[in-house]
Formats: C-alpha cells, sequence, structure tokens
C-alpha cells in the first residue's frame, strides 16, 4: 500500500509494521530538505513546519496530528467556499490545497500578513474562536484564520 493511502487509512501509526514509520519519516526528511533549500527556514508549531514563499506558505506534516490538520483545513476551507462566505460571525477560513510530494500531504495556503496583527486594526468576532487567535490578513485586506484545524 502507498504510504498516502496508509495515512489516509490511518493505520501508519498504529499498524503493526514500523517500516511505514520509517517510510514516513524518510519522506519527511527529503522534503524538509528540499524545501529548506528553496525557502530557508520554517515557523515550526506543534504539528507542521510552515515554509513560506512569497504569495503562498507550505505546511509539512511533523506527525500524525500534523496529517489530519492538513486534510481538515483543506476540507473546512472547501465547504466554506461551497456554500459561499455570508455571514461576518463566521471564521473565514485561507485558501488552500493539498499536494504530495514524496507521497507526504503537504499543505499549500495562501499566505496572511500575521505580523502585530493587534496592531492592523479592530479583529473581528470570530477571531476570539480561533485557537491562540491564529488570524491575519490576506492582500485584499480581509482577517482569515490560518491554523484551525
Ligand atoms: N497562512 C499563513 N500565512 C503566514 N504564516 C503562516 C500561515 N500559516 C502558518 N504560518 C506560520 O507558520 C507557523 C506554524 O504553522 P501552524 O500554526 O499552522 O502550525 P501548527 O503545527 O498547526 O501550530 P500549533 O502549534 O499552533 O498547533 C505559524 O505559527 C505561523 O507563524
Ligand atoms: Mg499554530
Amino acid at each position: 500500500m502507498k504510504l498516502a493511502q496508509l495515512i489516509e487509512a490511518k493505520e501508519l501509526f498504529s499498524g503493526p509494521d514500523m517500516d511505514w514509520v520509517h517510510f514516513f519519516v524518510d519522506a519527511q526528511q527529503k522534503v524538509l530538505t528540499r524545501l529548506n533549500r528553496k525557502y530557508g527556514h520554517p515557523a515550526c508549531g506543534r504539528h507542521r513546519c510552515t515554509f513560506s514563499s512569497k504569495a503562498v506558505v507550505i505546511k509539512v506534516p511533523l506527525n500524525q496530528g500534523g496529517v489530519a490538520a492538513n486534510s481538515r483545513e483543506y476540507q473546512l476551507w472547501k465547504e466554506q467556499v461551497a456554500q459561499g462566505y455570508s455571514d461576518p460571525r463566521e471564521i473565514r477560513y485561507s485558501r488552500s490545497r493539498i499536494i504530495y510530494v514524496h507521497d507526504l500531504p503537504l499543505l499549500v495556503m495562501q499566505k496572511l500578513d500575521i505580523a502585530r496583527s493587534y496592531e492592523q486594526g479592530p479583529m473581528p468576532d470570530w477571531a476570539g474562536w480561533v485557537d491562540c487567535g491564529q488570524v491575519g490578513k490576506d492582500k485584499r485586506g480581509n482577517w482569515r484564520a490560518y491554523d484551525f484545524a
């Protein structure tokens, strides 16, 4: 079975076969090394290391929580787009898509201006619902959440 399918089946870290864990770590190292060469140092949280390019960020899962977070953030954004964003009380998610590199699911997300968010004018009420207020402004000046899984 491919790494991507194992991740999907959530069997990667619970299965008896440790080879798959090695496979995951190996893929992770290759991806981190490649992106580090191209984009420099990432900003890392508990679940993902995030590399920054001009217009987007790329989130590399560090563990199963990172795989789940990438998948959930993509799903939430997709559902919000399908429904159409109209209620200003609702959290506004960042645009994203999943790409597979060395079979590892990476989240490519629109880059937000997150520096000194509190100085960029009043935050929307929904920012309080986002863990640690992880919000920023997109190019058009709209507030969006960037860590909401
Ligand atoms: N869309 C974005 N635009 C700009 N910077 C971002 C974006 N997404 C993430 N970052 C930066 O990358 C860091 C790590 O990403 P993120 O918070 O998504 O990882 P995480 O592992 O889920 O974090 P946590 O420990 O908060 O759960 C963030 O703290 C932030 O500095
Ligand atoms: Mg975070």
